[in-house]
């Protein structure tokens, strides 16, 4: 790819919300590719989609864990042409309790996952500086699984460490290299990102692509 392609294919001429779905029946209808974003809460998902669809604050970011509450539906579209859905899935619940512990709003998360046509991909952010930790496993687990019933294809999951500006140059190789190690078995390298400086910003941008395309 040419740097000028590069550049076309990740400049956004449209980014809009146009949707947030507290229940199924909510969803938009599924006219658009979609690519769902997944991580605990404070992870830096609504920064890592504002920095994707260069926008300051189209999707809301908090000091306040928790506080993307619904699936949040945007529609993006590149000077190239490209147009598809980033949906910002709220930051908690991961975890595997039981059916009662469980809410209706998890249960919600899950079917999307598993059954929403035109879902392509799923990005599983970790932070950095932690981590796969248990919750964060579940998380990749559950994606990677997610659509091993028949139906619609696979999902990518795509695994992106986030907040990267926060650790030292002498600290970010061991720190990534911390990360592959704690996503054990799923094995992915992860892919470095900063909503702060930007860094990640065109790899990623390549890596939906693909997954979408
Ligand atoms: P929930 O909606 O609660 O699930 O959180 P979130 O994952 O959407 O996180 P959000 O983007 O709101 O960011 C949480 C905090 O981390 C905010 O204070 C952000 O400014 C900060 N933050 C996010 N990304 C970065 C980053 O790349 N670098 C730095 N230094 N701070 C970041
Ligand atoms: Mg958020």
């Amino acid at each position: 790819m040419t740097e000028k392609n590069a550049a076309v294919e990740t400049r956004v001429v449209d980014a809009r919300f146009i949707a947030g779905a507290v229940d199924p029946a909510s969803l938009p209808p599924p006219t658009l590719l979609e690519v769902a974003f997944a991580g605990r809460s404070n992870v830096g998902k609504s920064s890592l989609l504002n920095a994707m669809m260069q926008r300051r604050s189209l999707a809301r970011t908090s000091n306040t864990p928790g506080c993307t509450r619904q699936l949040n539906f945007f529609e993006v579209r590149c000077a190239d042409g490209l147009a598809l859905r980033f949906v910002d899935l709220p930051g908690y619940g991961w975890a595997r309790r039981s059916k009662a512990e469980r809410g209706q709003w998890q249960d919600m998360i899950e079917s999307y996952l598993r059954q929403r046509v035109g879902l392509r991909a799923a990005v599983a952010l970790v932070d950095v500086r932690r981590g796969v930790e248990e919750e964060e496993r579940q998380l990749i687990q559950f994606l990677a699984e997610a659509r091993s019933v028949p139906g619609p294809r696979p999902l990518d999951v795509i695994l992106v460490a986030t907040k990267t500006d926060k650790v030292g140059a002498a600290a970010r190789k061991p720190a990534l290299e911390a990360v592959k190690r704690s996503a054990g078995q799923t094995g992915q390298s992860p892919l470095a990102f900063s909503s702060v400086t930007g860094e990640g910003r065109e790899d990623l941008w390549r890596r939906i692509r693909r997954a979408v395309l």
